[in-house]
């Protein structure tokens, strides 16, 4: 038995984080994990696999569609998918390597196997029980199906399945269009699939705000994706050549059924705290099955602490990493904090999508007064030059102050791009503070200034 400051269980981005501030702020740590590999669902079966086929069939869509007209003669490449997944493996494994690395390098202990916590101050590993003054539960999430609906990983998948098929499908269903199914249904779609979305809301994406929404969907269906929208599913059935899929049209309650080869499960994700033993240590839960934590990550037992996935908030890796090492500070006496208000989303098809702050529907809903700067990527010259003039930057600013309040931006590097606005709402920005900030020529960026020139006398280039 070995003794610990701190045991972290669970070595996603929550996890790992923690355990390596917990370390570099003096804590002996260490850090559980049942998988393989270290670096949670992100690293394994998430944020990194998904990226790396976005990139390849990116570059696919580029070859075909933009190459010729820069003058780039030849033949478009072709699919070599055992290649493209071996590409992603070595991703993933360069990833989770790395982590493994920084364990080495902060002395973290990685206990290898499934925890529980038989009671406060001790984690059970395989035989091994440890004490912990502190324990941290990052044990993350997984995929949430429909009811009656059964799971191969093989012709009916979640994401997990869906980063690892035999080959590309001929025809793809996906059941959901939120961040899942978007993704993963442009990488398919790219790659030569006939790919359906259907949702059972009257709109992709929920949360996001409505222009976006819209905007996207135009544009995801001039790529060749199919929607089926307010459509409920009743059913998925495995025939013998294909799988059915049953949906039930909210408008007017018809049932109608669209074949495919493969269906994508992307209906949410929901906690995992299976086999840890919270209910006999009486740990507090939400109704959402989330372990219920005050803003310092404390669950209702003394020296129980929990983040990422497994709590609320948006289920995000970048969410999950601010706590944990917000978390580890709270533990070394430290004052860790994490500014809900500015947690960015991202979308990495092509055009990226990403978002800060409030919605126009959130703000008309709290009857705030606000004012829209509104940019073109049309009129960024750079975007232009890259066929990436599709999309806008719009910011939305308090109409008295000017005070940034949230942003929305469809286009090129989006992802990257928001973060300029998530730095001046943390400083508590004025809109006008962007706008008069000198931006580089020629650069995307330009985009966000007009956008906050927009929100003022009025952008230059529109
Ligand atoms: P996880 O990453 O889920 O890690 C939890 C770990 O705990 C797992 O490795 C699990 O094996 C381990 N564990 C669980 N129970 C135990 C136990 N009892 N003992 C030992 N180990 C245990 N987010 C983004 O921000 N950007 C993206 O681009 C993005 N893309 C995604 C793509 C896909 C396909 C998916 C599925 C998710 C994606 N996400 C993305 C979400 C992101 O992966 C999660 O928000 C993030 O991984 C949560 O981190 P976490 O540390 O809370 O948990
Ligand atoms: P999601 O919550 O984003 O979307 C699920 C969609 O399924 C919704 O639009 C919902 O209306 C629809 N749906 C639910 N039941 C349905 C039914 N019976 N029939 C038809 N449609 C139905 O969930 P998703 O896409 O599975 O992602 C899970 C989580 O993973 C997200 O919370 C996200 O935060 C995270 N993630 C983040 C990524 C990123 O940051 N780029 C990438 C991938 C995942």
């Amino acid at each position: 038995m070995a003794s610990y400051d701190v045991i972290v269980i669970g070595s996603g981005p929550g996890g790992y984080v923690a355990a390596i501030r917990c370390a570099q702020l003096g804590l002996k740590t260490a850090c559980v994990e049942g998988r393989e590999t270290l670096g949670g669902t992100c690293l394994n079966v998430g944020c990194i696999p998904s990226k790396a086929l976005l990139h390849a069939s990116h570059m696919l869509h580029e070859a075909e569609h933009n190459f010729a007209a820069m003058g780039l003669k030849g033949k478009s490449p072709s699919v070599d998918w055992k290649q493209m997944l071996k590409y992603k493996s070595e991703t993933i494994g360069q990833n989770t390597k790395g982590i493994e690395f920084l364990f080495k390098k902060n002395k973290i202990d990685w206990l290898k196997g499934w925890g529980s916590i038989p009671e406060a101050g001790k984690v059970k590993v395989g035989d091994e029980t440890h004490e912990a003054k502190n324990i941290i539960v990052a044990t993350g999430s997984e995929a949430s199906s429909l009811p009656g609906i059964e799971i191969d990983e093989k012709t009916v998948v979640t994401s997990t399945g869906a980063l690892e098929l035999s080959k590309v499908p001929k025809k793809m269903v996906v059941i959901g269009a939120g961040v899942i199914g978007l993704e993963l249904g442009s990488v398919y779609a790219r790659l030569g699939s006939e790919v359906t979305v259907v949702e059972y809301l009257d709109h992709i994406l929920p949360g996001m705000d409505g222009e976006v929404q819209k905007t996207f969907q135009r544009m995801l269906k001039k790529q060749g994706l199919n929607f089926i929208m307010g459509a409920a599913v009743q059913e998925v059935e495995a025939l013998k050549t294909k799988t059915k899929v049953t949906y039930k049209l909210r408008k007017d309650d018809s049932e109608e059924t669209v074949d495919a080869d493969v269906v994508l499960v992307a209906t949410g994700r929901k906690p995992f705290t299976d086999g840890l033993g919270l209910d006999a240590l009486g740990v507090e839960m939400t109704d959402r099955g989330q372990v219920k934590t005050d803003a310092q990550w404390k669950t209702n037992v003394d020296g129980v602490y929990a983040i990422g996935d497994c709590v609320t908030g948006p289920m995000l890796a970048h969410k999950a990493e601010d706590e944990g090492m917000a978390c580890a500070e709270v533990i070394a006496g430290k004052h860790g904090h994490v500014n809900y208000d500015v947690i960015p989303g991202v979308i990495y098809t092509h055009p990226e999508v990403a978002a800060v702050g409030k919605t126009e529907e959130m703000l008309k809903e709290e009857g705030r007064a606000y004012k829209v700067g509104k940019f073109s990527f049309m009129g960024n010259g750079r975007a232009k030059a890259n066929f990436a003039g599709e999309g806008f930057v719009k910011i939305l600013a308090d109409k008295e102050t000017d005070r940034i309040l949230g942003a929305h931006i469809i286009g090129p590097m989006a992802g990257d791009l928001i973060h300029e606005i998530c730095v001046a709402m943390e400083f508590g920005a004025a809109a006008e503070d962007l706008a008069l900030t000198c931006h580089a020529h020629p650069t995307y960026s330009e985009a966000v200034r007009e956008a906050a020139l927009a929100c003022g006398d009025g952008p230059i280039h529109s």
